[in-house]
């Protein structure tokens, strides 16, 4: 894969507006029209546990992202769970002999030009974000040349097993590396938790629990908000 994406070569991906082109004259442009309408929002989730808690709270933030403008609005939920990101790619190296990489399919979902948000989740782990989850981050680094994620609206999720294990600290520090691509850095508003969402895994009733559906709801909303206020990226 080469060093730099841009959204023109995944257009492919982009699935209804390409089929409307291709169909041509009059319907062909207004099934073109209205898949540019629509916003894509994806969600990563970046614990080795698949369909864990931070899987669980992302499901809850796209659903409330949908729920800004659910016409507009389409959703999905990436589980890198079991998924190899070949982190010596983002350096430049090859893929090892014999060894497997399944970030290409998943650079070109994020390559859509629907794609107008991308809520990053991961567990705390020592009061910082997983290693899926700085893989997943370095391998961005595709994206960077061309400048592809710019505007796309950036939420993070992070999920400590302590109620304050170092949740803000591990969003600080994803957010971080969001500014790089030029992506618009959202926190989940003024309601609940500032700087992103901050979930407790052992909290009773998991994801469910009252305040950590309410931080996972409060970043969807204002990630799904700010997407359609900016509208498309280019
Ligand atoms: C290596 C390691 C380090 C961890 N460090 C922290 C920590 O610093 N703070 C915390 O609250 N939880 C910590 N945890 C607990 C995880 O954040 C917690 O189990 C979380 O639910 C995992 O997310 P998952 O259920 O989506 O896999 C750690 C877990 C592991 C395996």
């Amino acid at each position: 894969m080469s060093d730099s994406v841009t959204r023109r070569r995944f257009i492919g991906a982009a699935g209804a507006a390409a089929g409307g082109m291709l169909l041509g004259g009059a319907e062909g442009q207004a099934q073109a029209a209205e898949a540019r309408k629509k916003l894509k929002i994806i969600a990563v989730s970046c614990s080795r546990r698949a369909g864990a808690t931070t899987a669980g709270g992302l499901k809850i933030a796209l659903e409330a992202a949908k729920a800004v403008a659910p016409e507009r609005i389409e959703i999905e939920l990436i589980d890198l769970a079991g998924k190899q990101l070949q982190a010596q790619v983002a350096a430049g190296l090859e893929v090892p002999p014999g060894q497997t990489d399944d970030f290409l399919p998943i650079a070109e979902k994020l390559a859509d030009p629907q794609v107008a948000g991308l809520i990053i989740g991961t567990p705390v782990y020592y009061s910082s974000m997983s290693s899926v989850c700085k893989d997943f981050i370095e391998r961005l680094g595709v994206f960077h040349k061309e400048c592809t994620l710019s505007n796309v609206v950036g939420g993070v999720l992070a999920v400590g097993a302590a109620r304050n294990g170092g949740q803000e600290v591990t969003i600080m520090s994803v957010q971080a590396t969001l500014h790089a691509h030029e992506m618009v850095v959202v926190g989940a508003g003024r309601k609940t938790t500032r700087f992103g969402a901050c979930l407790w895994a052992n909290a009773e009733g998991g994801v469910e629990e009252q305040t950590n559906r309410a931080a996972a709801e409060d970043l969807g909303r204002r990630v799904g908000e700010v997407a359609l206020a900016i509208g498309k990226p280019a």
